[in-house]
């Protein structure tokens, strides 16, 4: 055999690449997902997953092959001599045809086609026992009604998974190529992270962790660069196709490169399984967490002003049961009705009565008056009985209240729709922390955080009111996990979380609910839309 120069042929087909990427528009290699891994990365993750591969005889599939970067890779790392078979699927001709051209003498099969086709008759072709893949990054909303039918249930019969049809394409072809593969074969895969967060990925990341041996899923920051114009946040996984052993764990890194992250962390099977963010792995110190919410999308933040509840400078005196309010006679101006603490509050769903008083037990309500002192007195001669005794309880005496003009004023607020407590316990599923939605016109002390829709949300949600129910329902899916990861700790198991922290926590559910509000929520550049 003759040998072969693989720099040579690696050059001519980054030379080839660049004219292919450049004769198209955006749009065109949005609708096929045609952005190119770097051959760097290309032959950094080949070299990772070179070092497990006991196989002398290699098998090596691209479902997705673009030029060939992998290929390149293949032959790069493994050499030319290991490599049994070659196939790549490429369904763009363009891209097919060049890349048969540069490879089939060195072994690369090329079919051109849709490899979700193919992948139901895949029984002619070789399985691979290595797969090396970056599949097109097609969202759910650019997949045709039909198409999406078609893949769920490919999937669901060669696979028996049920693919969510928020899904983009990478998840079908994800499924569908590690059911090509031969047993015990190898597989990375370069995709976006975002699957490991939403609900849609939800099926993903039960396959990886219980019908495969996942054994690496490699972060990239967000801030990273390499990979040019394709700015997803994007994820390496590295697995076997294999049952995973008994008390398997696989490792999760962040940050830096595969071969060098930031930070690293060994998170076992049964964790994984029941965390619904996977990227709280590897756990980062909070200050990096911060960075790293801020930087991957959308957030709580994006569509909730969060607040917290109003500090009175004294509950005792200030906050009062509404009976007794009506019985000494004050003025219905001069008191707001209020939540009691979450200690006694029973109900998540606040119910009002026909006043907007909430019909919880015990019904309280806070005194806050604007009129000055003298007019107080005049007017509302009860009311001024009550706040003389504050002198002799020395009420005035407190921080608060002493900065306050007049003194018995409370912050301003508008009663929030919705609400969270702001201090708990819990461990594992128990969340420390419980939403509570709020529908009278009750405000509520600073043992919550107060939720204010706004922007697009806010919009949504005044035309179509039916659709709180839906939003509180969605609040509610935020895992134990989230709010731990998010919150902090204190001695003894007392956990805290604080506007700016409840805010960092994931938005992507309310967006593949209502697709609409994606307007408002994205800070990082979004070239698949
Ligand atoms: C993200 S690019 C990656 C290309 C190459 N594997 C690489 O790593 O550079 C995805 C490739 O998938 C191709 N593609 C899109 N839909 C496909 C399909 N249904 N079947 C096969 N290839 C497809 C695109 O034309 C594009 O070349």
């Amino acid at each position: 055999m003759a040998t072969i120069n693989i720099d040579r042929l690696e050059h001519k087909r980054q030379l080839l690449q660049s004219s292919l990427d450049s004769a198209k528009t955006a749009a065109e290699r949005n609708r096929l997902g045609q952005f190119a891994t770097p051959n760097l990365l290309a032959i950094e993750i080949t070299r990772y997953i070179a070092t497990m591969i006991d196989d002398d005889e290699i098998n090596f599939a691209d479902p997705s092959i673009g030029t060939g970067s992998f290929f390149s890779a293949a032959l790069t790392i493994l050499g030319r001599a290991r490599i049994k078979s070659a196939i790549g699927v490429e369904l763009d001709s363009d891209f097919s045809s060049s890349a048969n051209n540069l490879w089939r003498e060195v072994g690369l099969q090329v079919i051109t086609g849709d490899f979700t086709e193919l992948v139901e008759k895949s029984s002619s072709l070789t399985s691979p026992n290595l797969l090396l893949a970056n599949p097109p990054y097609v969202r759910h909303h650019h997949l045709s009604r039909d198409d999406k039918k078609r893949l769920q249930r490919l999937v669901q019969r060669l696979v028996g998974v049920d693919v969510n049809g928020l899904a983009g394409l990478y998840v079908y072809f994800l499924l569908l190529a590690t059911y090509w593969m031969a047993d015990n074969g190898y597989a990375a895969w370069l995709i976006p992270s975002e699957f490991m967060d939403v609900n849609y990925g939800a099926s993903l990341k039960q396959f990886l962790t219980s019908q495969v041996t996942l054994i690496r899923v490699h972060r990239f920051s967000p801030d990273d660069i390499q990979f040019g114009d394709a700015l997803v946040s994007s994820a390496v996984l590295i697995f076997r196709k294999t049952q995973p052993p008994v008390n398997h764990a696989a490792e999760f890194t962040f940050g830096g490169t595969l071969s060098d992250p930031e930070t690293k962390e060994q998170v076992a099977l049964n964790r994984l399984q029941e965390s619904r963010k996977w990227t709280a792995y590897p756990n980062l110190p909070q200050d990096e967490r911060s960075n790293i919410s801020e930087g991957t999308g959308i957030t709580l933040a994006n569509y909730f002003r969060i607040q917290r509840g109003i500090a009175t400078g004294d509950n005792k005196f200030f906050i009062i049961e509404q009976d007794e309010a009506i019985r000494r006679g004050f003025p219905r101006n001069c008191i707001r009705p209020i939540l009691p603490s979450p200690r006694h509050l029973k109900e998540t769903v606040i119910k009002p009565d026909c006043d907007g008083f909430p019909l919880t037990n015990p019904r309280l309500c806070v005194i806050d008056c604007d009129l000055p002192e003298h007019v107080v007195e005049k007017r509302y001669p009860k009311l001024w009985e009550y706040l003389v005794s504050a002198d002799s309880l020395g009420v005035k005496d407190g921080y608060l209240v002493s900065k306050r003009n007049p003194w018995y004023q409370q912050e301003k607020r508008e009663p929030p729709m919705f609400l969270c407590t702001y201090m708990g316990r819990g461990t594992q599923e128990r969340k420390p922390f419980r939403f509570i939605w709020n529908q009278t016109n009750a405000i509520a002390t600073n043992l919550y955080l107060m939720l204010y829709p706004v922007k697009s949300l806010q919009r949504m949600l005044v035309n179509h009111p039916e659709r709180a129910e839906e939003v509180y329902k969605i609040l509610c899916l935020v895992t134990g996990n989230e709010l731990r990861g998010e919150g902090r700790v204190y001695g003894g198991g007392l956990h805290k979380i604080e506007p700016k922290e409840l805010g960092r926590i994931s938005a992507l559910p309310f967006v593949e609910q209502w697709p609409e509000l994606q307007m408002d929520g994205i800070k990082q550049k979004m070239l698949f839309e």
